[in-house]
C-alpha cells in the first residue's frame, strides 16, 4: 500500500470537504473501512494504524473513527479493536482538534465502540469491601472477587477510615491479580480500567483509585472514573436486556438512601436522600443492640430474627409522616428502638441472642419485626410517591429497581414489589451478591461509559507517589428535584463537587 500516495488522494478529498461537507466524509469512511476490512496481518494493522493519525490531524476530525472499528469488530479483528480504541485515546491528548469522543458518538450512527469486545477491568475501594472483577461487553462477568472487612466491622462497631484505608491497601493487589487471574487473561486483553473515585472515604478510595492508574499506567489503558452510586443503579442493566432508560432506583444501604430517576446514560434526577441515617445503618445498630450475630452482617440477623416476632407488638412511629417529600429519616426509629430494648431490662453485653432464653428472644423478636415493618414502611411511603411524581417527569417509566445492600433482605422486596404492582410498574433487583458493594458493577458501568467514549487517557507509566489523584468523597449523582422540596430539615453539607449529571451535560454542549 502506497500510503503517499493515499494522502494525496485524501488531500484532495479534503478540499472537496471543505465543499460539500457530507459526501467527501462518506468517502473517507468508505476508504478507511475498506483499509480496515483488507488488514490480514500485523504489517497491514502497523500500517493502518500510523495512518489513522494522520487522517485525524489532517481533517481534524475523527469521524473515521467509529465506522471503521464497526468494521474491524464485525470482521472479527478483535485485538484491532482493542488496539484502535487505546490509539483514541492518545489521539485525545495530543491533538487539540480531536472533538470529544461523546460529541462523535452522539453524531454517528453507530456507537464508538462494539461494546461486546470490550473488556473491562473494575476496582471498587469507596468503603469497607475490596473488590475487583472482569466484566465483558456482552455482560458475561469473567472474574469477581470481593475482601471484606465485615470482621474489623464486628469488632469495632463501625468504619474506621484509617483502618479501611489501611485494609484496603493490605489487600488490593491480590484482589485485582486474582480477579485477571480468575478471568483467564492478562492486562494486555483487557480495553480499560474503571474505577469508583467517590463518593465515599478519601482514604479507602485513594486505595483504588492509585492501584487502577497502576495498572492502567503500566499497560497503556484507558481509564474511567466512576460513580458509586451510579454503578449501584446501573448493574441491573447487565442482566435485565429490558431494562431502558428512563427508570427509577431506590438504592438503599448501609451508608446510602437515595431515590432517582435515571432518564439517561449519566443524567440523573434526585428526588430524595436521607437526612440522617441510611435504613442499613438502622438495621445494623439495632441488630447490635439486640446481641445478635453480626458475623453475616447486622441486617440479614435482624432480618431472620424478625421472621419469629409479632410486627405490631410494638407500635413505633414512621418518620417523617407530616413531610409529604421522598426524603428519609432513620435516627429517629433508631433512638425509638433503643428505648424499646432499654425497656426490657436485659444486659445484652452479657446475653448474645444464642444464649437467650425462650421468652427473652421472643421478645427480641418482636422489637426486630416492630422495627422493620416500620423501617420499610417509610420506604413504601416515599417510593410510593416517587412514582407518582416520576410519572410527571417521564411518564415512559416501566420499572423500579431496587439496589444497595438492603436491596437484599426478603421483605423489603417483597413490600415493595406490591407498591410497584399497584402502580403497574415492574420490580428489578439485582442478585444479593451484586447489591452489596463489588467491582462487577464499577466495570459494568465503565462499560456503558467506555462506549460513549467518555474515558480518560492511559495515565504515564510511573506516576509519582504524590500525583494528586482526583478523588470525590462528597459526589451527587444529579441535581434535586426543584418541585419536590419542602420544609424538612435538611443537613448542612460541606463542600460538594459538582453533580456527575452536570458534568456529563457540560462536556456534551461543545
Ligand atoms: C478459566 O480457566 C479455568 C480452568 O481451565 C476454567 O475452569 C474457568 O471456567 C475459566 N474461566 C473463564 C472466565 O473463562
Ligand atoms: C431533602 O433533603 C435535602 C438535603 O438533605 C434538601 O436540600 C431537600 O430540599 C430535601 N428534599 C425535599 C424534597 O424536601
Amino acid at each position: 500500500m502506497k500510503w503517499a500516495g493515499l494522502l494525496c488522494l485524501l488531500d484532495w478529498i479534503g478540499n472537496l470537504y471543505m465543499t460539500c461537507h457530507l459526501h467527501s466524509q462518506s468517502i473517507i469512511c468508505i476508504t478507511i473501512n475498506y483499509l480496515a476490512w483488507r488488514i490480514i496481518d500485523e504489517a497491514m494493522a502497523s500500517s493502518f494504524f500510523t495512518f489513522i493519525p494522520c487522517v485525524v490531524r489532517h481533517f481534524k476530525t475523527s469521524f473515521v473513527i467509529p465506522s471503521s472499528l464497526q468494521t474491524l469488530a464485525s470482521t472479527g479483528k478483535r485485538q484491532h479493536c482493542i488496539r484502535m480504541r487505546r490509539h483514541l485515546s492518545s489521539l485525545t491528548v495530543e491533538n487539540p482538534h480531536f472533538k470529544p469522543l461523546s460529541v462523535i458518538s452522539s453524531s454517528s450512527s453507530g456507537s464508538i465502540a462494539s461494546k461486546e469486545d470490550s473488556i473491562i477491568l473494575g476496582i471498587e475501594t469507596s468503603c469497607d469491601d475490596t473488590a475487583a472483577a472482569v466484566v465483558r461487553g456482552d455482560g458475561v462477568i469473567l472474574s469477581q472477587v470481593v475482601s471484606s472487612q465485615a470482621d474489623l466491622l464486628e469488632r469495632y462497631g463501625g468504619v474506621d477510615p484509617k483502618m479501611a484505608g489501611e485494609a484496603h491497601s493490605l489487600v488490593i493487589d491480590q484482589v485485582v491479580e486474582q480477579a485477571i487471574q480468575n478471568a483467564n487473561l492478562t492486562e494486555n486483553s483487557l480495553s480499560a480500567v474503571s474505577v469508583t473515585i467517590g463518593p465515599g472515604l478519601s482514604l479507602c478510595l485513594r486505595v483504588g483509585v492509585r492501584k487502577a492508574r497502576s495498572v492502567a499506567g503500566k499497560f497503556g489503558l484507558p481509564i474511567i472514573g466512576i460513580h458509586h452510586m451510579e454503578a449501584h443503579a446501573l448493574i441491573a442493566r447487565i442482566f435485565e436486556r429490558d431494562l431502558h432508560f428512563p427508570f427509577l432506583v431506590l438504592l438503599v444501604s448501609g451508608g446510602h438512601n437515595l431515590i432517582i430517576v435515571a432518564r439517561d446514560l449519566g443524567h440523573y434526577i434526585q428526588l430524595g436522600t436521607t437526612i440522617d441515617d441510611a435504613i442499613g445503618e438502622a438495621y445494623d445498630k439495632t441488630a447490635r443492640l439486640l446481641g445478635l450475630d453480626l458475623r453475616n452482617g447486622g441486617g440479614p440477623a435482624l432480618e431472620q430474627l424478625a421472621l419469629e416476632g409479632d410486627a405490631y407488638a410494638i407500635k413505633f412511629s414512621i418518620p417523617m409522616k407530616q413531610y409529604k417529600d421522598c426524603n428519609f429519616s432513620y435516627a429517629g426509629l433508631k433512638t425509638q428502638t433503643k428505648k424499646a430494648i432499654e425497656k426490657m431490662n436485659v444486659n445484652i453485653d452479657n446475653c448474645p441472642i444464642s444464649q437467650a432464653d425462650s421468652k427473652e428472644r421472643k421478645s427480641r423478636a418482636d422489637i426486630a419485626a416492630s422495627f422493620q415493618r416500620v423501617a420499610v414502611l417509610h420506604l413504601e411511603d416515599r417510593v410510593e410517591r416517587a412514582i407518582e411524581w416520576t410519572m410527571d417527569i417521564e411518564p415512559s417509566i416501566k420499572h423500579l429497581v431496587i439496589s444497595g445492600g438492603v436491596a437484599s433482605n426478603q421483605y423489603v422486596r417483597e413490600r415493595l414489589d406490591l407498591i410497584a404492582n399497584k402502580k403497574h410498574l415492574q420490580l428489578i433487583c439485582p442478585p444479593p451478591s451484586l447489591c452489596t458493594d463489588n467491582g462487577v458493577m464499577v466495570a459494568w458501568t465503565g462499560i456503558e461509559h467506555f462506549c460513549l467514549g467518555r474515558f480518560e487517557p492511559p495515565p504515564p507509566a510511573n506516576e509519582p507517589e504524590d500525583y494528586m489523584l482526583d478523588l470525590r468523597p462528597r459526589w451527587p449523582l444529579g441535581e434535586e428535584y426543584i418541585r419536590g422540596r419542602s420544609d424538612a430539615p435538611s443537613l448542612k453539607r460541606a463542600r460538594v463537587h459538582p453533580s456527575l449529571t452536570s458534568i456529563i451535560q457540560a462536556s456534551s454542549q461543545h
